[in-house]
């Protein structure tokens, strides 16, 4: 008997996802910061590229302290991004358009305002005070543990009207709720489905690999009841409705991914795992030194992840969110070949099994943004990390060029929409500067332009709609050890795609492994279509394209 593993489908298995980051999309009204009737405002666009869903960072009401990850309403929409009304037309507008919204769940932490943090500070007595993670002091009167938060400094504040210390995580102002209390469980749950019921299409789920943390034993991510949460999380909220989760897990192994993502566990859809980021930070300084791109690492990264949840589990696949670095200067040639390099690497990411997720403006080929004072920054942890980095002594200028290359603002500056006065964001003055590349990269020029980056990222988009070897063909990839080439096929039944990039600003001629050899159609590329693969092959700068071949056999095997 054969055996083959049984493809289950599902509907956001051929979606591709965009992501927006509302403070920086679109400006309705001029205050410099982008809103809700803005996005409404360029759904058409959103579907003109193709895009299924959208998810939108967090939208509700904060004090803004890390750009509204400190959340301290869940119910309630942040005035200056509009009201609960302008979020129901929004939904409403997409949903005309057959695009889904999902929104960013950011439960491991409030808001210090929140009132729950308020009532849970106020008094040891209070029925909310283990709503949060509180300790005693130390016997030195200092911090409970060494546990320290991600924006630098230790996890802990001591907090004077009771005397005891609030474990945060992240910065001060975003204290850590209690999961192991299940009051705070059920609140959350409520909340998501309220949500639900609204009419959204799932959710992001924010550091989601710390809810199960153990403070006393500094266990912070894939504590012992992480999972366990997850999978009641499932049951009483999101489970039994056809919708879209992906947690975010910086600390994901292919391991933990199946349990996360696999189609028995009744947890999430996906995970956003980071391997092929943290593994090109340095070891002591993190992300603050930047090291040389390293491509041989990245394939082996990618394709153990493609490997690992070939059978079961599902990839969320992206080159750039929020937090990271812009695609095209990570990774491409913004000087030599930033159209190439962009159109490169969108072909590889979105041809890999997997949901491809875009990052507002990528699409475009937007770029980090050059700043060269600490006054133009405004995000938290490039602030904090500016003065303890500067403290211990590095120089203004080495941190500014870290900051440069790796710093959240990068991809956090407004999207450049024309050519005219902030580059189309806002009619009054940009909450943070806009990159003055907006000139020639702009959405207005780039939809005009049939060979621009935008239509690259459309076609891709639309591939993946029309070709099930793209969604389920299996994955193998080849000349692993190739310093400049990345390479892989995906098959399906007689189906072969096949696909090849260059990650270098020089021609590479290669030889190709015997069994690749083939002609079929090419379909797509970012020179002129290629359709034969033959034993000795060249690669423009940054040129890559899919040939799609039938093979003798089913999945590619002689039969
Ligand atoms: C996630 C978000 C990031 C935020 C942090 C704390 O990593 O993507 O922007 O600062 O969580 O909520
Ligand atoms: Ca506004």
């Amino acid at each position: 008997m054969e055996l083959r593993s049984t493809i289950r489908t599902a509907w956001w298995h051929k979606a591709t996802v965009y992501q927006v980051y509302p403070r920086s999309f679109a400006d309705s009204n001029g205050d410099g910061v982008g809103d809700l009737p803005g996005i409404t405002s360029k759904l058409e666009y959103l579907k003109a590229l193709g895009i299924e869903l959208i998810w939108l960072s967090p939208i509700y009401a904060s004090p803004m302290d890390d750009n509204g990850y400190d959340i301290s309403d869940y119910q309630a929409v942040a005035p200056e991004f509009g009201t609960l009304a302008d979020f129901d037309e929004l939904l409403a507008q997409a949903r005309l358009r057959n695009i889904g919204v999902i929104l960013d769940l950011v439960v491991n932490h409030t808001s210090d305002e929140h009132p729950w943090f308020v009532q849970s500070r106020a008094s040891k007595q209070s029925p909310f005070r283990d709503y949060y993670i509180w300790r005693k002091p130390a016997d030195d009167g200092g911090p409970p543990n060494n546990l320290t938060s991600s924006f630098g400094g230790s996890a802990w504040t001591l907090d004077e009207t009771t005397g005891e210390y609030y474990l945060h995580l992240f910065s001060r102002r975003q204290p850590d709720l209690n999961w192991e209390n299940p009051n705070v469980r059920g609140a959350i749950y409520q909340m998501m489905n309220w949500w639900l019921e609204r009419g959204i299409a799932g959710f992001r789920m924010d550091v989601i690999d710390y809810i199960g943390k153990q403070v006393d034993q500094a266990i912070v991510t894939d504590g012992p009841h992480l999972h366990a949460y997850l999978h009641e999380m499932n049951r009483a909220t999101f489970g039994s409705r056809d919708v879209l989760t992906v947690g975010e897990t910086w600390s994901a192994t292919p391991g933990s991914a199946l349990l996360y993502s696999g189609r028995d566990r009744e947890e999430l859809s996906m995970i956003f795992q980071f391997e092929h980021v943290t593994q090109q930070w340095d070891e002591i300084y993190g992300k603050w030194r930047s090291r040389p791109f390293d491509l041989i690492k990245l394939k082996s990264v990618l394709s153990k992840w493609q490997y690992a949840l070939a059978d079961d589990g599902w990839n969320a696949l992206f080159w750039g969110n929020h937090d990271l670095p812009r695609a095209v200067s990570k990774y491409g040639d913004v000087k030599g070949y930033p159209v190439e390099s962009a159109k490169m690497l969108a072909t590889v990411l979105h041809l890999l099994k997997g949901t491809p997720f875009i990052y507002q403006g990528e699409e475009i080929g937007m770029t980090n943004a050059p700043f060269t004072k600490i006054e133009q920054y405004r995000d938290i942890e490039t602030l904090n990390m500016h003065r303890l980095h500067l403290e211990a002594g590095l120089s203004p200028e080495d941190f500014i060029k870290g900051a440069n290359e790796n710093g959240r603002d990068n991809a956090r500056t407004p999207m450049q929409w024309t050519s005219g006065a902030n580059a189309g964001f806002t009619t009054g003055i940009p909450w943070i500067e806009v990159n003055k590349n907006y000139a020639t990269i702009n959405a207005e020029a780039a939809m005009s332009d049939e060979h621009s980056i935008w239509n690259h990222y459309r076609k891709l988009i639309s591939l993946r709609k029309a070709y099930p070897v793209i969604i389920y063909g299996r994955f193998q990839s080849y000349l692993d050890q190739h310093p400049d080439v990345l390479a892989y096929t995906r098959t399906l039944d007689t189906q072969r795609l096949t696909v090849l990039s260059n990650f270098s600003a020089r021609t590479i001629t290669f030889d190709l492994p015997h069994e690749l050899l083939a002609t079929g159609r090419c379909l797509i590329s970012n020179y002129d279509p290629v359709d034969a693969l033959k034993t000795t092959m060249s690669l423009r700068p940054y040129e890559a394209f899919a040939v799609l071949a039938e093979v003798a056999g089913r999945d590619g095997t002689k039969s």
